[in-house]
């Protein structure tokens, strides 16, 4: 039997930026994002006899396998069973580059053990093995806008399905390169050095509040302030982290100011900026075409992705 698990990337409106537990990926703080539809993991499991065999399509370094198998080895002492895996995983999207590839890439591995191994884990269980894997993956077991519940052991939920309330997303690609730092080894060094960590912390059951608010009642004004306002509060912190990280090109600015001169003009967008140099744009579908070519006319944006929020996993189990 083969299990194919298809997840997509998300993207926090509200971020995930520090651990109270690095070993197990316990998340400081709470956080809301979105799943974009377009922007998948599709991965292939099945048992082997052997040594696992892993491999993941534009990642072939040793720290990212690694990280694989970490996860694997997890699984199998957790739920007691001692197979062995065939894992191929490729995503349609530049890994690496701070588009959340680590989200859905183990949100896919947890969803297609659970339904290899028969695991029948319930959802709050299959979120908190894939935050295991990376802390965003949590919310990628699931489509929609979803939260991180930061109880003694993290898991999201669901706060409202994707046909709640769909926007549109263009992704201004500026740098096809690795980033510089880890979203994992960049969030610890903010925690331990930045001046601003502590305020990140305690300013942000206000801003989950406030984007949950947003979304439930599809209020795109309200969204746009509270999640342009994280992003940066967010940067803010990394930025002043020792030694610093800056994520941003040059490119990544002029987006960014060039969503704010099209506010100006009267278009709903907002922009949010993860771990890397690229620029997440959201707008109403009905702006989609027109905002897509005014990014992609900025000066130093390689191409634009677009895609609707969504994201729900899709699995498919194909019989021996
Ligand atoms: C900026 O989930 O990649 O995208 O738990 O160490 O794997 P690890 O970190 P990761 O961090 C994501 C950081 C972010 C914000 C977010 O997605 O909430």
């Amino acid at each position: 039997m083969q299990i194919r698990v298809s997840t997509s990337s998300n993207i926090a409106l509200v971020k995930y930026w520090g651990k109270s537990d690095a070993a197990i990926n316990q998340p400081a703080a709470g956080s809301l994002s979105v799943g974009l539809d377009a922007l998948r993991t599709n991965t292939s499991i099945s048992t082997h006899t052997g040594a696992d065999e892993i491999s993941i399509a534009g990642k072939s370094d040793h720290d990212s396998i690694a990280r694989v198998k970490a996860f694997v080895d997890h699984c199998r002492r957790s739920f007691r069973f001692t197979e062995h895996f065939l894992i191929e995983s490729r995503n349609n999207f530049p890994t690496a580059a701070g588009l959340a590839s680590s989200a859905s890439g183990f949100a896919a591995l947890a969803i297609g053990i659970n339904r290899m191994m028969g695991l029948d884990l319930d959802s709050v269980s299959l979120s908190r093995l894939a935050r295991r894997g990376s802390g965003s993956a949590a919310r990628s077991v699931f489509g929609g806008f979803v939260e991180v519940i930061p109880d003694e052991d993290a898991y999201a939920t669901v706060v409202s399905p994707a046909d709640h309330w769909q926007l549109s997303v263009v992704v201004a690609i500026t740098d096809e390169g690795s980033k510089q730092i880890g979203s994992t080894d960049a969030m610890n060094r903010t925690a331990k050095t930045s001046p601003y960590y502590q305020n990140w912390l305690s300013s942000h059951a206000e801003d989950l509040q406030a984007a949950r608010r947003a979304v439930l009642d599809r209020d795109f004004d309200l969204l746009a302030g509270i999640s342009e306002f994280n992003c940066l509060k967010m940067h803010a912190a990394i930025m002043t982290s020792r030694p610093p990280v800056i994520y941003w090109s040059a490119a990544t600015l002029a987006v960014m100011q060039k969503v704010q001169a099209l506010r100006d003009e009267g278009l709903p967008v907002f922009f949010t900026v993860d771990a890397g140099p690229q620029v997440k744009v959201f707008t109403l579908p009905e702006h989609e075409g027109a905002v897509a070519r005014e990014i992609q006319g900025v000066h130093g944006v390689l191409w634009t992705i677009q895609t609707n929020t969504g994201g729900d996993p899709v699995v498919e189990v194909i019989p021996s």
